[in-house]
Parts: structure tokens; C-alpha cells; sequence
């Protein structure tokens, strides 16, 4: 990506599929210029909340990092009760169909 070299955060089940903090703030170096970030997460479906996002924001705002924020699912979050055909049913008819 424009001649970036990608370093990755391996994320475990033991820690619900989220980064650990240490981890992200360790492989931080003065060479880093974005944070990636993906929640809701493809493919472990993993959803950081807002106050864990704030902590990311923060150390991103620390190390002076541009954050590209891919929420693609953000409108595929299951707020509601997902019948077995992957419906939200009758009541939400701008919520869309996942799958
Ligand atoms: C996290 C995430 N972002 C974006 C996309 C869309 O990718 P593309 O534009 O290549 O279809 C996908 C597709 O699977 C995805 O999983």
C-alpha cells in the first residue's frame, strides 16, 4: 500500500479475536504512519466496543497516526434477534439482510 511495509497484530481467541493493547503499542515505531483498523471484523465477527476503540484513538493520536477505519459491517451488527434464515424480520425495515 503505497510502499508501506503492513506489520500485523495476531489476535486470539483467549482475548475475543481483539488486539492486545501491548501488542499494538509495541510494534509501533517512529516509521509508523497508519493504524488499520477493522470492526467489525471479518472473518472472526469480533466487534470492538466504543471504549476499546477509544483507547486505540487515543494511541493513535499519541503516535500521530492516520487511522483508516474499514466498517464495512458496521450495518451488519445484529442489534436485534436473527431468526435462522438470517431475517431481522418485521419492525426494522431499514436494517439489512445478513447473512
Ligand atoms: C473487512 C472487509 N472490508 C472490505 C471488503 C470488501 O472488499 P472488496 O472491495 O475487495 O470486495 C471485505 C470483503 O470481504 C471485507 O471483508
Amino acid at each position: 500500500m503505497a510502499g508501506g511495509i503492513p506489520v500485523t497484530i495476531s489476535i486470539l481467541e483467549r482475548n475475543e479475536f481483539k488486539p492486545f493493547i501491548d501488542d499494538v503499542t509495541s510494534l509501533i515505531t517512529e516509521k509508523s504512519r497508519v493504524m488499520l483498523l477493522n470492526s467489525p471484523n471479518n472473518p472472526t465477527g469480533t466487534v470492538l466496543s466504543f471504549d476499546e476503540l477509544k483507547v486505540l484513538a487515543k494511541i493513535a493520536v499519541e503516535r500521530d497516526l492516520i487511522v483508516i477505519s474499514d466498517v464495512i459491517y458496521e450495518a451488519c451488527v445484529a442489534t436485534v434477534p436473527v431468526s435462522a434464515s438470517g431475517s431481522y424480520g418485521e419492525g426494522y425495515p431499514n436494517f439489512p439482510r445478513c447473512l
